[in-house]
């Protein structure tokens, strides 16, 4: 069982005041001092720091940064921080969890990080002679690939494997080399790009042929994670809302139209979590997609089904390539704090939490959409604002948020109305 301060089981987390939740977590995080004072601060990336980031720096844009409580995650709870402007994702994805943490909680598991660099291959003479001199060689051509990252094999990574395919192409049949580097706890773009521009000359003159990219590939397949989880029956409605849970999913499955929206509802949690801890989202973004892609029609990423006790029972598969060193992720002060926060350090375990949070908030989309309707929790973020402009403060905010969403008018002259009676 999860101690007080472990657990991230926090009852009416969200009625808190920013100030009172920033203490939480930092008490629950181990936060320093000067920590909990950066989180809270509202600021995060200096003017500095950014203008070493990018080129051509003007500014920063700030998000808004919130806390999903409840995640149980292989057993351990966990408070996931969430960088998003839309409504209702965080507040999704912490009543998910909640109904989620029962029993074992949210189960993951994944492969090992490896990422794969693609190395083309153009004008081969020979193709069947190429294959073989590439396959003789391959002991030196990791070698050689391993020489460019010292620090990498020293951590237990580097490069694993070279796969050879012949594909056909709008300008003929071109040879492409993968190779499969083991990334550890980096994303591994700079690495694996260093290495595969470091073997085109080896390439050339074993294949005869002339190489042309040389990059990473973000249908990253050799790193993929997965996330399960249970849900009780009575938890979430019984059989007919466990139903229609699966006859929405098997809706997104069958067609593309409705799981581009399906997978972007699990990618509202995936990349939230990105931004938060400053990964490269485009990089999930493209291999996400992909994945969906990969029997030749784009599919749900995701998977719901009802086991032998009539319990509903969710899966979400994707590649994962995150890194928890290197990079933005150790210089951006916010992500450094998102980390710790997390509580990761492995970049597997990152991207376990991540896939964690997909399902909970494809779980939170299902549900929505299958009973109220998506609109009713925005309405209710919405009223809150609303009673807010009105004047209310303090104790009054839920009251009249209450008798505003009771009245069915959710409109300011309404909520004017309701605080003026309230404040008596
Ligand atoms: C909105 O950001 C995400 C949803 O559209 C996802 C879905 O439809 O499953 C609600």
């Amino acid at each position: 069982m999860a101690s007080d301060k472990e657990s991230s089981r926090i009852s009416g987390f969200y009625k808190m005041p920013v100030e009172k939740r920033v203490s939480i977590t930092s008490e629950k995080a181990g936060l320093t001092d000067e920590e909990a004072e950066l989180l809270g601060s509202g600021g995060g990336l200096g003017l500095e720091e950014a203008d070493r980031m990018i080129e051509n720096v003007v500014g920063t844009i700030a998000y808004p940064l919130g806390i999903a409580a409840n995640f149980r995650i292989n057993g351990r709870d966990r408070l996931i921080p969430m960088a998003i402007e839309e409504p209702s994702v965080v507040a999704a994805a912490s009543n998910m969890a909640r109904l989620m943490r029962e029993g074992e909680g949210i189960k993951t598991s994944g492969t090992d990080s490896v990422m794969i660099g693609q190395i083309q291959v153009l004008d081969v003479p020979n193709i069947d002679a190429a294959l073989k001199s590439l396959t003789e060689e391959k002991t030196r051509l990791l070698e050689h690939a391993n020489q460019q990252d010292p620090v990498l094999v020293r951590v237990g990574g580097g490069a694993r494997d070279l796969q050879l395919r012949v594909i056909d192409s709008e300008v003929g049949k071109m040879l492409i080399i993968h190779l499969l580097v083991d990334c550890q706890d980096i994303m591994g773009a700079n690495a694996v790009n260093t290495m595969c521009e470091a073997m085109a000359p080896t390439v050339e003159g074993l294949t005869g042929g002339r190489v042309l990219l040389r990059i990473i590939s973000n249908l990253a397949d050799e790193r993929l994670v997965r996330a399960e989880a249970v849900i009780r029956k009575e938890a979430i409605g019984g059989e007919k809302a466990i139903d229609d849970i699966i006859a929405a999913w098997a809706f997104a499955d069958a067609d593309p139209y409705r799981a581009s929206t399906h997978n972007k509802g699990i990618m509202n949690g995936v990349i939230a979590v990105a931004l938060a801890t400053a990964q490269d989202h485009r990089a999930l973004e493209a291999g996400a997609h992909a994945y969906a892609a990969r029997t030749g029609r784009y599919r749900s990423l995701s998977r719901w089904s009802k086991n032998e006790d009539g319990n509903l029972v969710g899966t979400v598969e994707m590649p994962m390539a995150v890194g928890t060193v290197g990079g933005t992720t150790k210089t951006h002060p916010i992500a450094r704090l998102a980390l710790k926060v997390l509580g990761v350090s492995r970049a597997r375990e990152l991207a376990e939490v991540m896939v964690a949070v997909g399902l909970a908030q494809n779980l939170g989309a299902l549900r929505a959409l299958t009973q109220e309707g998506i609109q009713h929790g925005h309405m209710r973020l919405h009223a809150r604002n609303l009673v807010v402009m009105a004047g209310a403060e303090g104790d009054l905010i839920s009251k009249a948020l209450e008798a505003l969403i009771e009245s069915g008018e959710i409109r300011f002259d309404k909520a004017q109305e309701i605080v003026k009676r309230l404040k008596g």
